[in-house]
């Protein structure tokens, strides 16, 4: 009788340890993901789409503060296919990043689990498929990821939450516009512009009265995006995972890769209003029209379009006006333990130029003069079996060569722990994006003209916004300050999708020689092998736990 007792006391006991162990970890979300191909017609001509669960564009992902999100992808294309998530920072963990340098492609009939976790994140962001011009075909959705409860959102909370993918569009079929590459071909002019996959009348429904956040993610192919709403203005509120101070703008800027959230209030007389996506900075502007559409509307859409505002210095202007939200509670970088960004010493800067260029008689692209041509092997495969000859870290200079463009499989190799001034500098007439992997970085300026050490003078030290995204104008610089806390390999890339696939990409191998999971998570045991990794095992034996060493 006693020793039962005791025996149910120390099962109660157990039973409450293990509760409150799977309480106290954070919570799972199971997708299953079917990707095929289907028809979709956005610009009134059929297509074959990439959709996922049957859908184009693919359906939200809803996440909360360090969910863990396990989304098991069944690939039921012709062709290799893998899925990217833009500003999802995999933290210690690159191998679930979903780009040719660090995951396998999974194979035609085959699925792979990803497990991702949104540590320590907010905000609004997407996923897209990475391989090939599979994203000129679809295969892209958005992903919002929530305040924990109880952690205060500063403003009220709205009375609908939109996602507005927006994005140049092609109504030719992805596989043509990769071969146009492959032969030596640039990519054409884009045939329309879409809203949430319709090339017109999208609808947002509201009430009169009401106010709605809008999550905006530019998800085309190359051109910076012009949005506005008819009568109504927005106020910005959060960039790619920040909380921004909340300034109104009647239209906004949204470059190739980027991601914005506005409020808008439904306070105009009852009707339809023009919702306004026009291309930015191009010699023919396209232009598609949505409709934003009053419960108790009194009539159809009327008066002139919006138009956007031409000059650059507007665009420059609204850039620089966007600023973190120093009075926001939730999750804020903190580099090496301060929240004063500005007051951390940069360890190495590195500054970036792109070029184009030919290569064997073919339009190529590059960073510092190196054009990145993929291996047969992921980059982090090969750290991690310790396969040599697949590329070599030093294989990218930090600093623009001004030569001829040459092909490699380019590695920087950057110290974790480093706090790194990057300046992206843009000698071209085009307006630019690029994007880093793995992390989110302050961008302390952008300017017209060429850098130089006295550029330093105007940054802001003090509210930059936190992003993953980040346009270069014309003929100027963008200045960002990266914290390498995150190791793996991580890319860094253009996100104007010919020059990304022509080479203006690079991988940076943020390493540490410490084998510890503290610093770097071991291989998923469920990867997909490819290259020379075929063969190896991903099983390490043995229990592991925090602190154990991964060889
Ligand atoms: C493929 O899906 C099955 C479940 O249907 C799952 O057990 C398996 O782990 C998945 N494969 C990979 C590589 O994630």
């Amino acid at each position: 009788m006693e020793v039962k007792s005791v025996n149910t006391t120390a099962m109660i006991l157990g039973l409450f340890f293990l509760i409150s162990f799977v309480a106290a970890e954070d919570p799972y979300k199971f997708f299953e993901w079917h990707v095929t191909y289907g028809n979709i017609s956005p610009l009134k001509v059929a297509q074959q789409g990439i959709l996922i669960n049957g859908k184009f564009p693919g359906p939200d992902i809803a996440a909360v503060t360090n969910d863990n999100l396990i989304i098991n992808v069944f690939n039921h294309l012709d062709e290799p296919f893998l899925i990217s998530w833009s500003g999802i920072r995999n933290w210690r963990n690159s191998y679930q990043d979903g780009v040719y340098g660090t995951t396998c492609p999974i194979p035609p009939g085959k699925n792979y689990t990803y497990a991702l976790q949104v540590k320590d994140q907010i905000g609004s962001f997407y996923y897209f498929p990475s391989l090939g011009f599979h994203k000129a075909a679809g295969g892209f959705g958005a992903i919002r990821i929530s305040s924990r409860p109880r952690i205060p959102v500063p403003f009220p909370a709205p009375a609908g939450d939109y996602t507005v993918l927006i994005g140049d569009w092609y109504k030719t079929n992805h596989k043509d516009l990769r071969a146009q590459l492959d032969n030596g071909g640039k990519l054409p002019f884009p045939d329309g512009i879409l809203i949430n996959g319709r090339g017109s009348g999208a609808t947002l429904n509201i009430e009169p009265g009401k106010t709605y956040r809008l999550r905006i993610s530019n998800v085309g192919l190359q051109n910076s995006l012009n949005f506005r709403i008819q009568n109504h203005k927005m106020k910005l509120v959060e960039v790619e995972g920040t909380h921004t101070i909340q300034t109104p703008f009647s239209s906004l800027d949204v470059h190739v890769g980027q991601s914005y959230s506005v409020l808008i209030t439904a306070d105009q007389p009852a009707k339809d209003y023009y919702i306004v996506v026009s291309s930015r900075f191009t010699s023919k502007i396209l232009i598609t029209a949505g409709v934003l559409h009053y419960s108790n509307s009194a009539g159809p859409v009327s008066g002139p379009i919006p138009e956007a505002p031409i000059q650059l210095r507007w665009s420059f202007d609204q850039a620089r006006a966007i600023k973190t939200n120093l009075a926001a509670s939730g999750p804020r970088p903190n580099p090496q333990g301060t929240y004063h960004y500005g007051k951390i010493k940069v360890t190495r800067t590195i500054k970036l130029a792109s070029s184009a260029g030919n290569i064997n008689g073919k339009q190529r692209y590059a960073v510092n003069s190196a054009s990145f041509y993929p291996t047969d092997t992921p980059l982090k495969l090969a750290d991690y079996f310790k396969i040599a000859g697949v590329y070599n870290p030093g294989s990218i200079p930090d600093q623009p060569t001004h030569g001829a463009i040459y092909p490699v499989t380019s590695v920087m190799q950057t110290d974790y722990k480093a706090f790194v001034e990057i300046v992206f500098e843009n000698w071209e007439d085009i307006v630019q994006t690029w994007h880093l992997d793995g992390y989110s970085f302050f961008v302390v300026g952008m300017e017209l003209g060429k850098w130089s050490a006295a550029s330093r003078k105007v940054y802001n030290l003090n509210d930059a916004v936190s992003r993953c995204t980040v346009q270069v104008y014309p003929r100027s610089w963008t200045a960002i300050y990266v914290s390498l806390d995150n190791v793996g390999m991580w890319n860094l890339r253009s996100e104007l999708w010919e020059r990304q696939y022509l080479g203006q990409q690079f991988y940076m191998r943020v390493y540490t020689p410490s084998t510890s999971l503290r610093d770097e998570y071991l291989i998923p045991k469920n990867a997909l092998l490819c290259g020379r990794a075929t063969g190896h095992h991903t099983t390490t034996p043995g229990p592991l736990s925090e602190g154990s060493e991964r060889f």
